[in-house]
């Protein structure tokens, strides 16, 4: 399951777009609509992957004759990508919906329309519920938008939901959103066949599928032509990426994917998000190892520590197991940055599995981890199968217990890393200064550093030597 940003609590700027998520949403790319008789407002929620999904649309809204604006006011067309993941993420959105109320109310005319998970889960009911929306379109569904924006505009309600088993979007060449110039997301497959227990994705999102290779690498080499540096390979559960090249009578695996998408360039880095334990395969591994523009950093979520409660979870692994991946990534690839998402308070977890779960973040040293209480989602197999037993008060606390461990565990890490020297990307110029550049190591950490005299730019990469730290940032120099 890939990262989710909306309700999470994080610990530094380590995800790729966190800078433009902080405040949960994030408005579109540049304005515009000069050439647009028509525009479009869009603000994601959620998973990277929902900001992936939404510059599809503003594809097929481009295509449509409809402008991408930044300001809410100015728009004919407002959409709100969403997520499903936790009861806050939806509330976020019921009570952003209220403020589009009062733009509607405002301006005749003006559409509203939900996409993503919150459309998928909800369906025609959502209709029902928030009185103005005009438009209700799940994930698999962007290709009808144009039809369903007509009929939305000639006041019929419109709504589609449909599943697919087929649909990546590999032919639509997605508008970048906001973008920094140097990183960027591509979608390599959807939805996820996995059904660990407390979660909705696979009812929102529908089947797993892989997108076709060839169609990745060129999207990828299209993004370094332009000029971006560094592309992350998105999916539910990147791992399990299995397409058949008949032409060519090849099989691609996820592992042989990272190897195609590393061969375009030695200056284009690769990450990907995210990985289920079970699925990462050795052959990964040695990919990440043997290509130094694979960056040396796996997203890879433990959920608790307790065997029994990833029994319950239906994570099919036990503690012992993950234990063995942990140790074999580091025998692979020696220096590489782990992360975690970690539920507490899932239903019948006592404090001996949270002190289990504890352990296992000591014992796997992550540099970084997304961290949750757990929120009893409609529909799941928890919600059929189990109580949602545990107290909130005793979530959230253990909730906080495995944030201070986490606190420490990446200062710690942050600390071990003072002295050496990182190859750097430049992403842009630091949030606090423009006379400093912030940029990225292949672990994922972020470097702060002075631009300088030399004349580096964004895109660029430049050997930065760390000096200190915070929890969340390496401050540094360039080493001459
Ligand atoms: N409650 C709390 N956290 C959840 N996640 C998924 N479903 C739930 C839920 N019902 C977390 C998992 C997952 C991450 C993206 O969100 O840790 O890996
Ligand atoms: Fe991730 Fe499991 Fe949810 Fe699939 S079912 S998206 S693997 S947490």
């Amino acid at each position: 399951m890939i990262d989710y940003v909306s309700d999470k609590i994080s610990l530094n700027n380590r995800d790729n777009h966190d800078e433009k998520r902080q405040g949960e949403a994030y408005a579109p790319f540049q304005n515009d609509t000069n050439q647009y008789a028509k525009k479009f407002f869009i603000e994601s929620y959620g998973c990277a992957m929902n900001f992936a999904d939404s510059e599809i649309v503003a594809s097929i809204l481009h295509k449509e004759g409809f402008g991408a604006t930044k300001n809410e006011n100015e728009a004919d067309l407002i959409f709100i990508n969403t997520c499903s993941i936790r009861e806050k993420a939806e509330q976020t959105v019921r009570k952003r919906l209220t403020e589009f109320k009062k733009l509607k109310n405002k301006k005749k005319g003006l559409l509203v329309g939900v996409l993503g998970c919150m459309a998928e889960r909800l369906k025609a009911k959502l209709l029902e519920e928030e009185k103005l929306v005009d438009i209700v379109v799940g994930p698999d569904a962007y290709r009808s938008l144009p039809t369903l924006v007509e009929e939305a505009g000639n006041g019929q309600k419109s709504v589609n939901v449909l599943l697919s088993r087929e649909e990546t979007y590999a032919d639509i060449s997605p508008v970048r959103m906001d973008s920094n110039g140097v990183t960027a997301f591509v979608s390599i497959m959807r939805g996820c066949n996995n059904m660990c227990s407390f979660c909705v994705v696979p009812f929102t999102r529908g089947r797993e599928r892989s997108r076709p290779a060839a169609s990745i690498v060129k999207e990828c080499t299209d993004l370094f032509n332009e000029g971006y540096r560094e592309v992350t390979l998105l999916g539910q559960n990147v791992d399990s990426y299995h397409f058949i090249n008949e032409a060519e009578n090849e099989t691609i695996t996820f592992a042989k994917l990272l190897e195609k998408v590393a061969l375009i360039s030695p200056l284009l880095r690769v990450r990907f998000s995210t990985s289920h334990p079970k699925d990462i395969t050795d052959e990964v591994l040695y990919t990440i190892a043997k290509y130094d523009n694979v960056c040396n950093y796996i997203h890879l979520p433990v959920q608790s520590g307790s065997t029994r409660i990833l029994q319950l979870m239906n994570r099919t692994y036990t503690r012992e197991w993950y234990k063995a991946k942990v140790n074999r990534i580091k025998e692979i690839i020696p220096d590489c940055g782990i992360s975690a998402d970690i539920i507490t308070g899932f239903c019948t977890e006592d404090e001996e599995d949270h002190q289990q779960t504890l352990s296992m973040m000591q014992f796997a040293q992550y540099d970084y981890s997304y961290m949750f209480y757990y929120s009893e989602r409609p529909g799941t197999l928890a919600q059929k199968r189990y109580e949602d037993d545990v107290p909130l008060e005793i979530k959230k606390r253990r909730l906080q217990e495995v944030v201070s461990v986490q606190n420490e565990l990446s200062l710690q890490s942050n600390q071990k890393d003072i002295g050496k020297t990182f190859n750097i990307l430049i992403e842009g110029d630091s949030k606090k200064s423009d006379t400093d550049w912030m940029g990225r190591s292949s672990q994922g950490k972020v470097f702060v550093f002075p631009k300088g005299e030399q004349p580096f730019k964004k895109g660029d990469y430049v050997l930065v030597k760390a000096l200190d730290c915070t929890q969340g940032t390496m401050l540094g120099e360039i080493t001459k």
